[in-house]
């Protein structure tokens, strides 16, 4: 059985999947370590977990010569080397759903928050003061919520905030299901006119950069509130604040920023600082238990169904095979170099150790190719090794 290393604490959840499976050779560390430590930990490591702090570089997966398949127990994957670890036909995967629910909720209440004035409201009672109104509190029911960014996040906010009796209005630059009745907008700017409560949804990266800038901002409706949980490049900071001592817009929450304290001691340099009818929180969106259990589940799922039978959708680095029933007696993984005739070879190679092909399917990237193969009759140690040795062949694994 593959021997499986997992790094930083990765939840309790991924061993309980990898015990289902039958994977007992389990080996854990508590942290990140250094590269000496680490490269001798993944000596003989065929499935390889890691959180965001373990940097699988190129000398960590020259050290893992045995690594079969690597997950991200996170979202993030650039801390690996994709490209290298693609060159030595590894998949890499990672968990990009499991702190959906968290984040969308945590929105809608901020969302709550903000419409009643409960952050300052909140400050002014532990300040001594008891300032009982309903001046500039309004309920969620009945008010627009509008949704930059509709994907995993952005819909699933768009279903909660609907039980909340909220109307929703959604810009995405790609064309999207709106779900129950949801709207999409007609463009960013006509979601800006309309909505009281404005959320991020988006990426980050130059295509997103300070798109909500001193002009979006002004299109907002006067006492509308903002909530960026995305990318903290989303939105110009400066052109916020003055928004916000103008009273244009009544109130913020962030949870991302342009620049993020590197250490739990470092505090956050931003002007938004003391404002009040605003939240801040230190990049939190994700983090709950339940979604770190999740993600324990979802990434170990994806590495025992790549070694049971080769699927590869959801890999960020890797041609994606879907989850195929194996019809064979046995499957053969192969990854070659994306080369003209090399099904062909591989098929040849097949034939001539009597194996006859009663399934295959292929997927190429640019530079690799991957094929599962599923054949009659046993596939011998002496077929691995000439499938291995031949030239095309990247890697070359049987199912588990
Ligand atoms: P996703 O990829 O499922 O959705 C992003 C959506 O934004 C896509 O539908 C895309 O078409 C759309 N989009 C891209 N550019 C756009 C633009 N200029 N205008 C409008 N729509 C645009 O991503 P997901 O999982 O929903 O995550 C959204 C964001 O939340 C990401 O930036 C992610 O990094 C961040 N995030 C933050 C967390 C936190 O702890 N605060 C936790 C998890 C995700």
């Amino acid at each position: 059985m593959a021997q499986i290393v997992l790094f930083e604490n990765i939840h309790a959840s991924a061993r309980a999947v990898f015990a289902a499976a039958g994977y007992t050779d389990i080996a854990t560390f508590s942290s990140a370590l250094p590269s000496a430590e680490l490269h001798a930990a993944l000596r003989d490591a065929e499935i390889v977990g890691i959180r965001s702090r373990t940097q699988m570089d190129r000398d960590a997966l020259a050290a893992a010569h045995n690594a079969r398949v690597i997950g991200c127990f996170c979202i993030g994957t650039n801390q690996v080397d994709l490209d290298g670890a693609m060159q030595r036909g590894i998949p890499v995967f990672n968990a990009p759903f499991s702190n959906t629910r968290s984040v969308a909720e945590l929105v809608l209440g901020e969302a709550i928050l903000l419409l009643r004035r409960i952050p300052e409201k909140n400050l002014r009672v532990h300040q001594g003061h008891w300032d009982k109104t309903a001046a500039g509190a309004f309920e969620a029911r009945g008010k627009t919520l509008g949704i930059i960014g509709y994907g995993n996040i952005g819909s699933q906010i768009s279903t909660l905030a609907e039980a909340l009796g909220m109307r929703v209005v959604f810009h995405d630059v790609e064309a999207k299901l709106p779900l129950g009745n949801a709207r999409a907008a007609t463009s960013m700017a006509e979601l800006l006119e309309q909505a009281d409560v404005v959320t991020l949804h988006v990426p980050g990266g130059k295509s997103t950069e300070n798109i909500i800038d001193a002009a979006a901002l002004s299109r907002m409706k006067r006492g509308a509130i903002l909530i960026n949980a995305s990318r903290g490049g989303v939105v110009d900071i400066p052109a916020l604040h003055a928004a916000l001592t103008s009273g244009h817009i009544a109130g913020a929450a962030l949870d991302v920023f342009p620049t993020e304290p590197k250490s739990a001691d470092e505090p956050l340099d931003s002007p938004l600082l003391g404002l009040p009818n605003v939240i801040l929180t230190p990049h939190i969106g994700g983090s709950t238990q339940e979604s770190q259990e999740n993600i324990g589940r979802e990434v170990a799922e994806k590495l025992v169904r790549f070694m049971e039978f080769g699927t590869t959708k959801g890999a960020v680095n890797f041609p994606e095979l879907p989850f195929i029933e194996q019809s064979g007696c046995a499957r053969i993984l192969h990854v070659h170099r994306n080369q003209p005739g090399a099904l062909a070879t591989l098929d040849s190679l097949l034939a001539s150790h009597g194996l006859n092909i009663v399934g295959q399917t292929l997927q190429t990237n640019g530079e690799i190719g991957y094929v599962l193969t599923d054949v009659d009759g046993d596939v011998s140690d002496a077929v691995m090794v000439a499938l291995r040795d031949h030239p095309i062949t990247i890697r070359c694994d049987r199912t588990a």
